[in-house]
């Protein structure tokens, strides 16, 4: 029997980058996955590229009322929750001294709140031994320049996982974290560098790590879907470090 089969998964951010290879990847092992986005458009690709196990949900996880419509439609479909992967998330990168209110908004609204509130409304529809994922950053452990208050939504995001491991361990939901290094995805073309500052970052980036090479979304789909397995059973409270290395060596 496949790891996931038939358990309905909800990926937050589905539609791209990390979220759809997770997608793609619990459908391999079988799930029944719902994937949300704010553009209407990039979901239904993704849901064409994903086939008939897929929906697309839209839903900004900023917007409770979203929220709301995105888990009661996820009940009235499919009744239940077994996986949720919380995924979606925003890096615009500033140097201190050019931080805003809004760009300090944005990224705890998005990052940290929104991510807060989509496991708070998820809660009614997960079912006992459900698993949840929060997807962090090991900018979470590290001081990166430029990264002062994307840094600090993914500590906190990383600190939920702890304090919701606990909470919601007596209803046999299982929460962990998983913190990717470098990953090349579409994320990159939206941190509000240019190409050629990018591709510098992720030179000195690949320099320090010891498998000399970023990772690929589909490194980080395997992370999630074992965490979101069976397999993972005794994990709870945990962080999976998927980095090549970079800040473990
Ligand atoms: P991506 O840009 O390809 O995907 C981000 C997804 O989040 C998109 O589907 C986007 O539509 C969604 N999203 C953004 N704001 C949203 C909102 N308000 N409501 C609903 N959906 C929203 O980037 P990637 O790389 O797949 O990022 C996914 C997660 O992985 C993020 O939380 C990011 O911080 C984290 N991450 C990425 C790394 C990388 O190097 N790519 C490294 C470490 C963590």
């Amino acid at each position: 029997m496949k790891k996931l089969n038939n358990k309905v998964a909800v990926i937050t951010g589905g539609n791209s980058g990390i979220g759809l290879a997770t997608a793609r990847r619990f459908i391999t092992d079988g799930a029944l996955v719902v994937i949300t986005g704010r553009n209407q458009e990039a979901l239904d690709a993704a849901v064409i590229d994903l086939g008939d196990r897929a929906t697309g949900i839209p839903s900004d996880v900023t917007n409770i009322e979203d929220l709301d419509r995105l888990f009661a439609q996820v009940q009235e479909q499919f009744g239940q929750i077994d996986v949720l992967f919380a995924n979606a998330g925003i890096a615009p990168l500033l140097p201190c001294e050019a931080v805003t209110e809004e760009h300090f908004d944005i990224l705890f609204n998005t990052n940290v709140r929104g991510l807060f509130f989509t496991i708070q409304k998820a809660l009614p529809l997960l079912s006992e031994g459900a698993s949840v994922i929060l997807n962090a950053s090991i900018v979470a452990q590290s001081g990166l320049p430029n990264t002062s208050i994307y840094s600090a939504t993914k500590a906190a995001v990383r600190s939920l996982g702890r304090t919701l491991a606990a909470e919601l361990a007596s209803r046999g939901i299982r929460v962990n974290v998983v913190s990717p290094g470098l990953i090349e995805t579409p994320f990159w073309d939206k941190v509000g560098l240019s190409k050629d500052e990018v591709d510098a970052f992720g030179a000195q980036v690949i320099q320090q790590t010891p498998l000399g090479r970023p990772g690929r979304s589909e490194e980080i789909a395997a992370t999630v879907a074992f965490l979101a397995s069976d397999d993972a059973s005794y994990f709870t409270g945990a962080d999976l470090v998927a980095d090549g290395g970079m800040i473990q060596v």
